[in-house]
């Protein structure tokens, strides 16, 4: 038997996911005005609201393949809303996912396709099992970046344009430090 090293690492809570295999995307403001209320002619284009990293080894096509990635939001408010994930559905609603908040603090939004939204608190150690046919988002509502790391089905697809024609329901805003919900 040989001892060898790992393919790729992720130290927690402060590391990010770092392979060969590890893929990054920034989203900068420029690209995410459209998940907000209002746009906030104060925030530069080039703004990062948020990175994610993802490791994913061989065919991504191939049932039982799995998704490992790292979420980070910016604490940025646009016109007192706070800093959003796009949001989605999986393409699979037979592919659940997990989430485990790292660090900083936020909300996990989850809606089902009748619109029925409820959200999980999100904080170190905080653990979130997302069912295949909920819509989910991640808000950061604290004052420091907010880390969620995810796992989940690489067949499992993302469904945005659902998302954009059921929007979800509710928003946060943060006002003198005190968090204000909006649904509708
Ligand atoms: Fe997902």
């Amino acid at each position: 038997m040989k001892i060898v090293e790992p393919k790729a690492t992720h130290r927690v809570p402060d590391g990010i996911i770092e392979g060969k295999d590890v893929k990054k995307t920034v989203k900068l403001y420029k690209d995410a005005k459209s998940f907000y209320a209002n746009e906030d002619v104060n925030l530069a284009d080039d703004v990062c609201m948020y990175t994610v990293y993802s490791y994913q080894v061989g065919d991504p096509n191939e049932q039982g393949n799995l998704i490992w990635g790292l979420s980070i939001l910016e604490p940025v408010l646009v016109n007192g809303e706070c800093n959003m994930t796009r949001g989605h559905f999986h393409e699979d609603e037979g592919c659940a996912e997990f989430y485990q908040g790292l660090s900083g603090e936020g909300l996990l939004m989850l809606m089902d396709g009748q619109g029925e939204i409820v959200a999980e608190k999100v904080f170190p150690g905080s653990l979130h099992y997302i069912a295949g046919n909920l819509a989910h988002r991640l808000i950061c509502t604290g004052d420091v970046p907010m880390k969620v790391v995810a796992c989940w089905p690489s067949t499992a697809g993302h469904d945005y344009a659902r998302v954009e024609k059921h929007p979800f329901t509710a928003r946060v805003f943060k006002k003198d430090n005190e968090l204000i919900i909006e649904e509708r």
